[in-house]
């Protein structure tokens, strides 16, 4: 049987939750990747050193026989110099929302205005804090991450020390800018890699495959494969794994997020294999965001091997992309 072996696999867009969904969701992602980037945006939002640390606590608390580092963030605002010092320690990046643009993102940025922007991002440049931003305008919906380009150049001229990753990029545009800037870095859904808005609103209108950035046009996932599969260096895995309970998703007012994790690596690997690109996905799945974080997780070692897997229909009550489907690639073992 065909086996593929991937070491300290690394999710750099991670949405945990908290209370019961947190208790359902994280051993999913602690049995088969390394760590994560956490995601802040709770009901408040993580603002707070206490916060970034009671909810690593109880992150921790909900996975205590499996290694996995939370890497924790904070949701952006306007932070001053002697905080972000004092952060620094206990935080790997800082998430910066657009206001309303998708899921508990309400107190977001409302404008980008770089006077008072200044002070933070100066002082996360000096601390080398990255910043990871969700990249859309609050135009027609799949323009959106094309017109947030122009966001990205102007934090990207006016703060060069700056790392910029802009999350979940799903057009070819945001793969351009990779080129354009030094200090502009992407991570890259796995569903992304598979889906198009046909297959959310192309037939049946399919709410396990909405969220936001909405999926594109196929050149679009054109790009973002060409990017993928090269292991492009600026380029790491975020699932953006965004668990909802099933009726908030199964509603007539559809909550976004595609909830991905217990089944994101199975399905890098037939990606990968069916383009024959499976020696690069160690790099993109792990090694390359080693490097752009500069982190050095715990030894973890998951064997992948090709047989039939058919997809949970649920887990607890979210449902995952691709429930009931049968994949190519299944996990066979983690050490
Ligand atoms: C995310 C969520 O549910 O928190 N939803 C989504 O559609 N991706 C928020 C986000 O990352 O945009
Ligand atoms: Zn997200």
């Amino acid at each position: 049987m065909k086996t593929h072996k991937l070491l300290m696999p690394l999710d750099m867009h991670l949405h945990l939750r908290d209370g019961v969904m947190l208790e359902n969701v994280a051993p999913l992602s602690a049995y088969s990747f390394s760590g994560g980037l956490i995601m802040p945006n709770l009901v408040p939002p993580i603002q707070t050193l206490e916060d970034v640390k009671a909810y690593k606590e109880r992150i921790m608390a909900t996975i205590p026989n499996d290694y996995f580092e939370p890497y924790m963030t904070l949701f952006y605002k306007n932070y001053d110099k002697a905080f972000l010092a004092m952060a620094a320690p206990h935080i790997m990046a800082i998430k910066l929302y657009p206001a309303g643009i998708t899921t508990n993102s309400e107190g977001g940025v409302s404008s980008f205005k770089l006077d008072e922007m200044r002070e933070t991002l100066e002082a996360m440049s000096i601390l080398e804090i990255p910043l990871c931003v969700h990249g859309e305008s609050d135009g027609f919906v799949m323009d959106r991450e094309a017109e947030f380009m122009s966001v990205y150049e102007l934090l990207a001229k006016n703060f060069p020390k700056l790392k910029i990753i802009m999350e979940h990029i799903t057009t070819k545009e945001a793969v351009a800018m990779l080129e354009k800037y030094e200090n502009l870095y992407a991570t890259i859904t796995v569903h992304h890699l598979y889906l198009t808005l046909d297959d959310v609103v192309g037939g049946m209108m399919m709410p396990h495959n909405f969220c936001k950035p909405i999926a594109k046009r196929p050149q679009d996932r054109e790009a973002l494969l060409r990017v993928a599969l090269d292991a492009h260096p600026k380029v790491m895995f975020g699932s953006d794994s965004a668990p909802h309970p099933k009726d908030k998703k199964e509603s007539s007012g559809c909550a976004a997020g595609v909830f991905s994790a217990p089944i994101a690596l199975q399905l890098l690997c037939e990606i990968f294999d069916k383009h024959n690109k499976l020696d690069n996905l160690q790099a993109f799945v792990s090694d390359n965001a080693q490097s752009i974080y500069k982190i050095c997780p715990e030894f973890k070692e998951v064997t992948l091997e090709k047989r039939a897997f058919e997809v949970p229909q649920s887990y607890a009550n979210v449902i995952p992309m691709y429930a009931g489907k049968t994949i190519e690639w299944a996990i066979q073992s983690v050490e």
